[in-house]
C-alpha cells in the first residue's frame, strides 16, 4: 500500500459524486478560520474516513491539533499511514453515545463531518448533535456537509440528481473515475489493505448500508437548535448538497 496514493484514489472517487467537493471544504475551514483568528485551530474530524478533512486543515492552517474519528478499518489503516505523527486517529462508533470517551480531549473549537452523517438514523443524528456540543468549547462551530436538498425545489433537486448520476456514470465510463463498488474491490486486492477488508465486512457487511435518508437542510438546522446550539444555519449550499452550521454559545456552560 503506498497510503498517499490510496488518499489520492479515494479522493477521486468521491469527487465522481461531488465535483465540488472541495468548495465544501474550504467554506468549513474559513468559518474555523472565522472563529479563532488566526489562533492554530483544534479540529475534530468526525466520520473522517482516511482523514480528508484533517489533511486539509493541517495543510490550511499549519500547528492545527486535530482528530480524526471514524470506525472503518480500511479507511482508517489510510488515515494512519498518512497522519501518523501529524494527527491523533480515534477508532469509535458514532452509533454509540460513548464514542466522546475515546477522544484524547475535548473543548474543539471545531468539529467537521462531510458526507457521512446520513449513514446514521434520524434520530441517533438529532442525538449525537447534542453530544457534539458538549465537546466545543463556547463560541466552537460544528458543520455537516451533506446530502442536504433545499426543501423548495423539489423538481429542480430531481433533475440535478439525475444529471449528477448521469455524469458520474459518464467518468466512470471514460476512466476518468472509479467507482465506489469499484474501489473496495481495488482495496480488497491489496496486500495491506485487505486483510482490513474482512474485518470492514463486519462492520459493514453490505457493499450500501447508509440510510437513504436525506432530509432537507432545514431539518439540520432545526435539529440544531433544538440540540442547544445558540446559532444554526446554512453555511453553503452547491446543488442538492448543502454545509450546515451550528455555533455553540459563546458564553461557558450549554448552549
Ligand atoms: C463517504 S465516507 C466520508 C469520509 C470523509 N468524511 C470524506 O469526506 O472523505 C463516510 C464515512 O462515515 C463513516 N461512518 C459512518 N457511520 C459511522 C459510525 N457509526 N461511526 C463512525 N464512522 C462512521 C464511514 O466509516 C466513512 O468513513
Amino acid at each position: 500500500m503506498t497510503a498517499y496514493i490510496w488518499q489520492e484514489s479515494w479522493d477521486r472517487q468521491q469527487a465522481a459524486f461531488m465535483p465540488d467537493r472541495e468548495e465544501r471544504f474550504a467554506a468549513m475551514l474559513t468559518a474555523v478560520d472565522a472563529i479563532t483568528d488566526g489562533r492554530p485551530p483544534k479540529v475534530l474530524d468526525l466520520a473522517g474516513g482516511p482523514g480528508t478533512i484533517t489533511l486539509r486543515t493541517l495543510g490550511r492552517f499549519p500547528g492545527a491539533e486535530v482528530t480524526v474519528l471514524d470506525q472503518d478499518p480500511v479507511l482508517l489503516a489510510i488515515a494512519d499511514a498518512t497522519l501518523a505523527g501529524r494527527a491523533t486517529i480515534v477508532d469509535a462508533d458514532l452509533g454509540d453515545p460513548a464514542w466522546r470517551a475515546k477522544l484524547p480531549t475535548d473543548g474543539f473549537d471545531a468539529v467537521l463531518t462531510a458526507t457521512a452523517l446520513h449513514w446514521l438514523p434520524a434520530e441517533r443524528v438529532a442525538t449525537l448533535y447534542g453530544e457534539v456540543l458538549e465537546v466545543l468549547r463556547p463560541g466552537g462551530i460544528f458543520v455537516n456537509a451533506d446530502h442536504l436538498p433545499e426543501e423548495s425545489l423539489p423538481t429542480l433537486s430531481t433533475r440535478l440528481r439525475e444529471r449528477g448520476r448521469e455524469l458520474r456514470e459518464a467518468r466512470y465510463a471514460s476512466g476518468a473515475a472509479t467507482s465506489w463498488a469499484e474501489w473496495w474491490q481495488r482495496a480488497a486486492a491489496d496486500e495491506r489493505l485487505g486483510p482490513k477488508m474482512v474485518e470492514r465486512e463486519r462492520i459493514y457487511p453490505t457493499v450500501t448500508h447508509h440510510q437513504e435518508w436525506t432530509p432537507p437542510a432545514l431539518w439540520h438546522v432545526d435539529a440544531l437548535r433544538v440540540a442547544g446550539f445558540a446559532e444554526a444555519g446554512v453555511l453553503w449550499r452547491g446543488g442538492t448538497d448543502a454545509a450546515v452550521v451550528g455555533l455553540r454559545s459563546p458564553e461557558k456552560g450549554i448552549g
